[in-house]
């Protein structure tokens, strides 16, 4: 336990002075190299999560004297900040890797570097070790804030840089963030994960929860605000045991509560809440508090209590369905609600998969975001038996999607007549003269409008759904 409140480590404040020493370090070396700012390209796969690091990585960057180019063939510098929650998003980073080989041969001087939870596995790391020889920097989850001093080291050193430490994690505060948009931010505030659901490498990889204190989630909420940030998005893979490794503990409730009395003109989003922890005071504060986006994304993963319990969700259908029953009672037409759903866990059998598709129809979900199942290497289900063959699985997986499609559609009916609350982010393209505005559901609704409306909330009711938008108009306030 430290005197900071916390059982969590944190990054000492000589050690960030020491990577402030390094970030001007690499300064230097690079103004020597090259007459004008070298430029980096940083590619993002996965969640907000990754988003969310690749915003510090590129902050630190602009620290270190880098511009920045969506072109990696451009960039004397390219990072990919990677993804291991499916093996899809690793064949493409591998993919993607592999076609800079002649790049790199013909731009030696060229940095190449891989980060993000793939690098955090051994076994990748191995690989690239052994079969990526021009990639020339390598760095784990644990270290992002130790980026000027590994880069330093992959500029200036012979050797290619390898630094994965195994560790809990530990938290990192101010490090510079350079934001890709200007209306909407993403706030992490806590990292890692200890739930071990049998299919997912997460906590494998991002290490133990952890939560930022109080103080200093507010202080960069308000520094946003000020900023002009007008949605706020909180981020961490479970959101709803935040503030239990704090002392004193504080509840994921108590802070949007303490968010939402912040004096300004915003809106709170947060994501990914587990089940498990989803406590019916949160539903009511979500309820209660006129900036908290009427939004619940929920992952229940499957309608299946065996599965379930294979899945170690700790939590049965039915409690899943209490706490959405709950929501709508409370939140009625303005709630929104967004879930996760794999499909063919191993062992899981035809019936079992029907329980995820009657649980569908029931939650009537806005969207949702499927996955075939995955296996991760490392994690308990990936030794368990899995005999049905993938063609089944992704039969079964257009079943849901068709039932999805079904869903969204006539719940976009719905709304018709509906007012809500929303956030004008840009021009429209319905109409010229129609600008583009999102409700809490992250719905876009486009209505005749100024353009000046634009980076406003507004009251907009809608006249006509469509498949992807839907048309409205401006409620005039008296
Ligand atoms: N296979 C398929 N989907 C997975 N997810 C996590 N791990 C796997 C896996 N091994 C999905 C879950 C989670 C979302 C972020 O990714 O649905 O909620
Ligand atoms: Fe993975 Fe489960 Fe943690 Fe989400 S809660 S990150 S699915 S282990």
């Amino acid at each position: 336990m430290s005197e900071t409140g916390r059982k969590t480590a944190v990054i000492s404040e000589e050690e960030l002075e020491n990577q402030k020493q390094f970030a001007q370090k690499v300064n230097s070396v690079i103004s020597a190299r090259y007459n004008k700012k070298p430029l980096a390209c940083v590619i993002t796969y996965g969640c907000q999560q990754n988003v969310a690091d690749s915003e510090k990585i590129k902050g630190m960057l602009d620290e270190m004297g880098y511009d920045f180019t969506d072109n990696r063939l451009e960039a004397q510098l390219i990072i990919f900040n990677t993804c291991a929650v499916r093996e899809h998003a690793e064949d493409r980073v591998f993919g993607n890797v592999g076609s800079l080989k002649t790049y790199k041969r013909e731009h030696p001087d060229a940095v190449i570097a891989l980060c993000g939870c793939m690098m955090q596995q051994k076994h990748i790391a191995d690989k690239i070790k052994r079969s990526y020889p021009f990639v020339d920097l390598v760095f784990g989850t644990h270290v992002i804030h130790c980026l000027p001093e590994l880069l330093y080291r992959a500029i200036t050193g012979r050797k290619r840089v390898f630094e994965i430490p195994d560790m809990d994690g530990a938290i990192a505060e101010g490090i510079p963030v350079k934001r890709d948009n200007d209306a909407k931010a993403w706030l992490p505030i806590m990292y890692g994960c200890n739930n071990f659901c049998t299919y997912c490498i997460v906590p494998y990889v991002r290490g133990r929860e952890r939560s930022r204190s109080l103080e200093n989630i507010v202080s960069e909420f308000k520094e946003l605000v000020s900023q002009g940030y007008k949605e706020i998005t909180l981020l961490g893979q479970n959101v709803n045991s935040y503030g239990k490794d704090l002392i004193p503990q504080v509840s994921f409730a108590e802070l949007l509560r303490t968010l939402n009395s912040l004096d300004g003109d915003f809106r709170i989003r947060f994501m990914t809440s587990h089940p498990k922890d989803c406590t019916k005071e949160l539903i009511e504060t979500m309820a209660n508090c006129d900036k908290v986006a009427q939004h619940l994304h929920l992952p229940f993963q499957s309608g299946n209590n065996r599965v379930l319990k294979a899945m170690n969700r700790h939590y049965t259908r039915e409690q899943y369905l209490e706490l959405i029953n709950y929501a709508k009672e409370l939140m009625g037409d303005e709630l929104s609600i967004t879930s996760d759903i794999i499909v063919g866990f191993p062992g899981e059998t035809y019936e079992e998969f029907k329980d995820t598709l009657s649980l569908v129809e029931e939650v009537k979900a806005t969207s949702l975001f499927t996955f075939i199942y995955s296996p991760r290497k490392g994690t308990p289900a990936a030794e368990m038996d899995d005999p049905v063959p993938y063609e089944e699985k992704s039969r079964w997986f257009k079943e849901l999607t068709d039932l999805q499609e079904k869903i969204s559609a006539s719940q976009m009916a719905l709304h018709k007549d509906r007012v809500y609350k929303c956030y004008v982010y840009g021009k429209g393209k319905l109409n010229d003269n129609y600008v583009a505005a999102r409700n809490d559901g992250n719905l876009i609704i486009e209505f005749e409008g100024d353009e000046s409306l634009i980076g406003s909330f507004q009251k907009v009711k809608v006249i006509e759904p469509l498949t992807f938008v839907m048309r409205g108009e401006l409620v005039k306030e008296k």
